[in-house]
């Protein structure tokens, strides 16, 4: 068959390799012949380019982890990311989910030229975004990671729990690049996974409680699975993805739509999680 998803011999980096979604992106992109690099906190098993460890908390381990790679950059996967929920501290959520995130994306950027593409995985739980769109304009103006976290220290009120709105400043993100990045031939997307069954899931079990998260697989019936996300956002990097920017892509088996049309409602979705 021929390779009309244009990996073969592409330079791609994935952060998050180590499990879950980025594991199974990275596994995906050898299967199609990419030379693979993968990014993480914890060393990956699959039989890659090179592997660095990086923590995304920690600007220098980025700069290092992207120096280390260095060459032409054809696609970055943004697969890393930290649950919230008081599961862990909030400015350690902002700083992987957003922060670390962008300044990853920052320091690629220099190597990619025409016909690059980044994608990143933000979430459902991102689906504020538009009701605070001044507030995040804010951080967008922020410069490097420093900037960022200056700027989340100054709100924590927005910052909150770290999950949500670190998700939806990905989401904002996103479609703030977009129109610049496109001038330079590179192409910019994200996507909103539903429940999906990963080791991050026991987290969001625990925290924003099993009913709630069931909820948002109702439409398809189960929680998807790491292959199935990785799909999505391989698809959207993918030579067939042609001028696709700028978008916010749900991978969630219809529950983005159902709550739009009013066939899930949120507020007795969270009212299901309420004790009894
Ligand atoms: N699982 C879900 O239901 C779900 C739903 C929506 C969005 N997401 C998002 O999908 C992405 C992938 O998560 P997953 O479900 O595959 O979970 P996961 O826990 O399997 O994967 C997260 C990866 O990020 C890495 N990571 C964590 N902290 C890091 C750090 N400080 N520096 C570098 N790497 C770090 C982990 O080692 C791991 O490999 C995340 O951004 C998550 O927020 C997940």
């Amino acid at each position: 068959m021929s390779d009309v998803l244009g990996y073969a011999g592409k330079r791609v980096i994935v952060s998050g390799c180590f499990s879950g979604m980025g594991e199974a992106t990275a596994r995906l992109l050898l299967d199609l012949g990419a030379e693979v690099h993968g990014l993480d906190f914890k060393e990956c098993a699959l039989p890659l380019a090179s592997f660095h460890q990086i923590d995304l908390r920690d600007p220098a381990t980025i700069e290092a982890g992207i120096a280390a790679i260095g060459g032409k950059i054809d696609a970055l996967f943004n697969c890393a990311g930290l649950p919230g929920g008081g599961a862990f501290p909030p400015l350690d959520t902002f700083k992987v989910n957003f922060a670390g995130t962008r300044h990853l994306t920052e320091c690629v950027l220099p190597l990619m030229g025409a016909g690059a593409a980044i994608v990143s995985i933000a979430s459902t739980g991102g689906l504020g975004w538009s009701r605070r769109i001044p507030v995040h304009m804010e951080l967008m103006q922020t410069r490097g990671f420093d900037g960022a976290m200056a700027w989340a220290e100054a709100h924590l009120d927005q910052v909150a729990e770290g999950y949500a709105f670190s998700k939806e400043a990905v989401i904002v993100w996103t479609q703030f690049s977009c129109a610049s990045l496109i001038k330079r031939g590179i192409r910019i997307n994200c996507s909103l996974p539903s429940p999906t069954q990963t080791p991050m899931m026991d987290t969001f079990q625990a925290t924003a409680g099993k009913e709630v998260i069931d909820a948002a697989a109702e439409p398809l019936g189960r929680y998807s699975t790491a292959a199935e996300q990785a799909g999505g956002v391989v698809l959207l990097n993918s030579a067939l993805a042609g001028i696709v920017t700028g978008v916010v892509l749900p991978v969630d088996g219809g529950f983005m739509g159902s709550l739009a049309t009013g066939q899930i409602d949120i507020s007795k979705m969270m009212r299901r999680a309420e004790p009894a």
